[in-house]
């Protein structure tokens, strides 16, 4: 069994969580579960990044103290994290005590053992806010084309980079006041005194993914610089120790406690767990001798890579400790192919998201993404609606939904006492251990294919067998029996696999199929002569009009949001409250297009029999109909009258298909007419149906 520590990185108390942040903090909690189901022991750790300048204005603009303004943002953190199924084993915070210990320890033994010096450095300076001032708090007219309101760091408008002190005009963005030049101490981590050991750390096999050991080495090739870990105050974070008596007012960088938060999260569970059968023992985490003893993963994004790959590995190796088993660093989410954009509505928050969509769809769609690559994903709304509908819903759901229904009616609940199908199911079993290792090397999207491959032998199976026909068969029901077990033992395997994905529904699953676990292991017995309990459906169809709702609502957080920025009063607050814009004054009625006879002509309506309607599972909407319009085969179209009709009332009716329509390539399969109907879609439709006379294949007209 081995012993793994993970984490993600720390998201900043300043701002709620969204759709961006979600990409690692599910992708994270995918592999630590699958890792669990496996028989390891992991232990999945994060906390608030709480410290810093940003952080300490955004509590003085809403009025509250820092510590006030972390605790809110901390709250609403978990909370968005729980409904995500993000699974962590503690979160807590980098404004704690052990996190201010271990930072004291870590900055102690780099000094007791040289690499940290001091040096005075020039910097802009507001003299009415007192504090210094960071590039993105100066504004000014561009040096080279006098572009007015640049940064500081460079021009929006003629793309010259420059230092903030070259501004013309400069002014600071928090008092409008002219920043002057102050110099004050800061302290350096000696960062070159670790090329050496870096340059070697990065390149151990396994580590680092090789785009990043590739840009690494570019970073080596430049020269690394020493790093400063100090800020004046005034500044939220922990003091410097052991500074001079006339230099107590510096504190560490953010960034240098920031990972130490992770140790700190760790060390706060091993008190928690103290003395309890999951006792934790810190130092086999931690220690530079208990390196090969356990291992350590961090989770993170390509842009925090030289933190987490430089500075931290070598603060580690400066103080004693152990250093990163791994590092993954994963790439940005586009959505819609485009960075999530505020006015597109695409900057969608976890809580918008979780109040309109189910946050497995979220985590299902994520998962057939990632890859171990670097790469950016794109969440791509249509292919998010079709690919959770298709895969989720209307194969791996499915396949028990069409089989429990004969099980529990006619057989009341119990699986056969043989498998019939040994081999099929043997395969699946089989393909368990490629899904493994798929997601131990961190390529989900290969698990999730590999996984739809199983539900589509499945379902190829449930297809060439009829149950359904069979049923109708006298002296079938042995063969109903097995075959509609050898479909929910699939069913029960699948959701083995995609337990790490998706842990609500195949928790869910475990009551309809009346077992206690779905570890990895567990996928080898089979359910023979085992009771099943009634099967409740699974998981929604997604509908277009969720989707809609969902970043029309992240549209109007934007106006709020910016409204309350511009007048600076506060800038965290959602805006679910805020009523949505009215689109028009009045509704226009569309005024009719007239067609000519000639078009009318071109329709093709031919009096068509049912010869079966059934429900479409996951579609609240619509109903299936198998159609003999007078061809060699019958034709399936879909209809979307399942309000108002049970199938029954349908089967056997003589009704009329338009057959020259397009095929329509719809969620659940092709669409091959339409059946008329009148009425109105909202409040009633009522099918056209012919006397049995009827001739199958007439057309009218
Ligand atoms: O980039 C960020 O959002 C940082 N708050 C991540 C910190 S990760 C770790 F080092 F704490
Ligand atoms: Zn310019």
């Amino acid at each position: 069994m081995r012993q793994i520590l993970v984490t993600s990185a720390l998201p900043y108390a300043n701002g709620p969580i969204h759709l961006g942040h979600l990409v690692e903090y599910i992708q994270t909690d995918i592999w630590v579960r699958a890792m669990k189901a496996q028989g390891h022991q992991v232990t999945y750790v994060c906390a608030d990044d709480a410290h810093g300048t940003a952080i300490m204005l955004k509590a003085k603009d809403n009025g509250v103290t820092p510590e006030e303004q972390i605790a809110t943002v901390k709250a609403s953190h978990e909370a968005d994290f729980a409904k995500f199924l993000i699974d962590f084993d503690n979160y807590y915070s980098t404004h704690s005590e052990e996190n201010r210990e271990f930072s004291e320890l870590i900055y102690r033994r780099l000094n007791g053992a040289g690499h940290i010096s001091t040096r005075d450095v020039e910097q802009l300076y507001d003299p009415e806010a007192g504090l210094f001032l960071a590039d993105r708090f100066v504004k000014g007219e561009c040096p080279k084309c006098a572009a007015k309101d640049q940064y500081g760091d460079n021009c929006e408008v003629c793309g010259t980079t420059y230092n903030a002190t070259e501004l013309k005009n400069a002014y600071s963005t928090l008092s409008g006041a002219a920043p002057i030049l102050k110099s004050s101490k800061h302290y350096f981590f000696d960062l070159p005194e670790f090329s050496e050991f870096l340059s070697e750390w990065t390149r151990h096999e396994g580590r680092l993914q090789p785009a990043i050991a590739n840009k690494l080495q570019e970073w080596f090739d430049a020269g690394l610089a020493s790093w400063d870990i100090s800020r004046d105050a005034p500044y939220f974070g922990f003091k410097i120790p052991d500074t001079p008596d006339d230099e107590d007012d510096k504190y560490f960088y953010v960034w240098l406690d920031a990972p130490v938060g992770y140790m700190a999260s760790f060390k706060n569970l091993c008190e928690q767990r103290q003395g309890s059968e999951q006792a934790l023992n810190f130092d086999d985490y931690w220690l530079a001798e208990n390196q090969h003893k356990t291992e350590v993963y961090h989770f993170i994004g390509k842009d925090i890579v030289y933190f987490h790959a430089l500075f931290w590995p070598a603060m580690l190796a400066g103080s004693e400790f152990r250093t990163p088993s791994g590092v993954f660093a994963h790439g940005f989410l586009m959505v819609n192919g485009e960075k999530m954009s505020k006015s597109r509505g695409t900057f969608i928050k976890a809580e918008t998201f979780n109040e309109h969509l189910n946050p497995e769809y979220l985590r299902y769609y994520f998962a057939s993404k990632l890859t171990d690559k670097v790469e950016d994903i794109n969440l791509d709304l249509e292919d998010f609606m079709q690919k959770v509908n298709s895969d989720m819903v209307g194969k791996v759901v499915n396949i028990a939904s069409r089989s429990a229904g004969f099980i529990v009616k006619k057989y009341d609940g119990m699986l056969s006492q043989q498998c019939a199908e040994p081999e099929l199911v043997a395969d699946i079993v089989r393909t368990g251990d490629e899904i493994a290792t798929a997601y131990e090397n961190r390529e989900f999207s290969q698990a999730m294919r590999l996984i739809m491959q199983c539900a589509d032998k499945a379902n190829e199976y449930i297809d060439s067998k009829k149950p359904w026909a069979l049923a109708k068969e006298e002296g079938s029901e042995q063969e109903v029996q097995d075959v509609c077990s050898v479909a929910i033992n699939i069913f029960r395997q699948l959701m083995v696999y995609l337990a790490p994905v998706l842990p609500e529904l195949t928790n869910n699953a475990k009551e309809f199929l009346n077992i206690d676990e779905l570890s990895f292991a567990s996928r080898h017995e089979l359910l023979l002569g085992h009771q099943i309990n009634k099967f409740k459906p699974l998981m929604q169809r997604i509908e277009q009009s969720q989707i809609d709702a969902m970043i029309e609502a992240s549209k109007e957080s934007l106006e709020k949001t910016d409204d309350k920025a511009d007048d600076k009063k506060a800038s965290t607050s959602t805006s679910n409250k805020t009523k949505p814009i009215e689109q028009t004054e009045h509704t226009e009625s569309p005024a009719t297009a007239f067609i000519g006879i000639e078009d009318f002509a071109k329709v093709e309506m031919t009096v068509a029999k049912v010869l079966a309607c059934n429900h479409v599972e996951g579609a609240d909407k619509l109903l299936q109909f198998t159609l003999d319009v007078g061809e060699d085969k019958p034709r399936n179209v879909f209809s979307g009258i399942r309000k108002f009709y049970e199938p029954e009332q349908l089967q056997d009716k003589k009704v009329i298909c338009v057959t020259n329509l397009a095929p329509r390539k719809m969620k659940f399969g092709i669409s091959e007419g339409m059946i008329l109907s009148s009425g109105d879609p909202k409040t009633g439709l009522v099918v056209i149906t012919l006397p049995d006379e009827a001739v199958v294949g007439d057309r009218l007209g």
